[in-house]
């Protein structure tokens, strides 16, 4: 699904999104950066043919991938990872505080043991990347072609989720995992690793980058007026309440 002249969307699960590919896949975002693609995180790798079926539809194949960006280590965020790197031979990318869990599948680490038999198949298994997750750090940059990406380490919905900010087709994006949703939603889950400190500072200083379009993890992305829903999060964050949580989930 083609959102901008160069973002698409390449997967989306039907419990929490379009239902473009499996039904628990988070948003997958593929930016054509003028010298080959970028996903922005990579689903859960089950029905992987249908998400190589819509990246064929729109002209692309999965050789055209130049690096996988994860924005946290959730399952259905980073174990399509696995593959996608098998087969396009391309860098993965992670908070480096989770980068070492994706890398060694550490299903407890990621909370992927809990969720086996209720989310995720009773047999799902963590794949490992073949060759290996990087790390970054808060404020690191990336540049891929023509498509300059700043990290941003934002801990609360995970250990240590990463959001991404760039510029592509003259709009100030912002792919936000599952940080912050439309509408100024969070997602908290009982989870060993969920915190609210620092969460809603970060968010503070995510609502000043004045963000165009926003792309989160889950649910309806928003083209225009994306830092409306960072700044209702942050507001709420400011004034020592929780933001609503993601509307799939309450
Ligand atoms: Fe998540």
């Amino acid at each position: 699904m083609r959102l901008t002249e160069n973002i698409y969307l390449v997967a989306s699960g039907w419990q929490w999104g379009f239902g473009l590919t499996d039904a628990i896949d988070c948003n997958v975002y593929m930016i054509n950066t003028g010298d080959g693609c970028v996903l922005i995180d990579a689903g859960a790798g089950l029905a992987a043919e249908k998400m190589d079926a819509v990246i064929e539809s729109e002209g692309f194949h999965l050789a055209d991938i130049k690096a996988v960006i994860l924005t946290h280590y959730h399952g259905d965020h980073a174990c399509g990872a696995a593959r996608i790197q098998g087969a396009a031979e391309c860098p993965v990318y992670a908070p480096a505080k989770e980068a070492e869990a994706i890398a060694c599948g550490d299903e407890e680490a990621t909370s992927l043991a809990g969720a086996k038999g209720v989310i995720y198949p009773a047999d799902f298994q963590y794949p490992q990347c073949p060759y290996g997750v990087t790390g970054l750090e808060d404020r690191e940059e990336l540049q891929f072609g023509n498509v300059t990406m700043k990290m941003f380490m934002i801990p609360g919905h995970s250990l240590c989720d990463m959001v991404i900010s760039t510029v592509i087709d003259g709009k100030k994006c912002l792919f936000s995992g599952d940080a912050v949703f439309s509408g100024g939603q969070i997602m908290l889950q009982s989870l060993y690793d969920v915190q609210l400190y620092p969460y809603g500072e970060i968010m503070q200083e995510l609502s000043e980058l004045e963000t165009d379009a926003l792309f989160p993890g889950h649910g309806i992305f928003c083209l225009e007026h994306g830092n409306d829903s960072i700044k209702k999060a942050a507001d709420k964050f400011a004034v020592g309440l929780i933001p609503p949580q993601l509307y799939y989930f309450v």
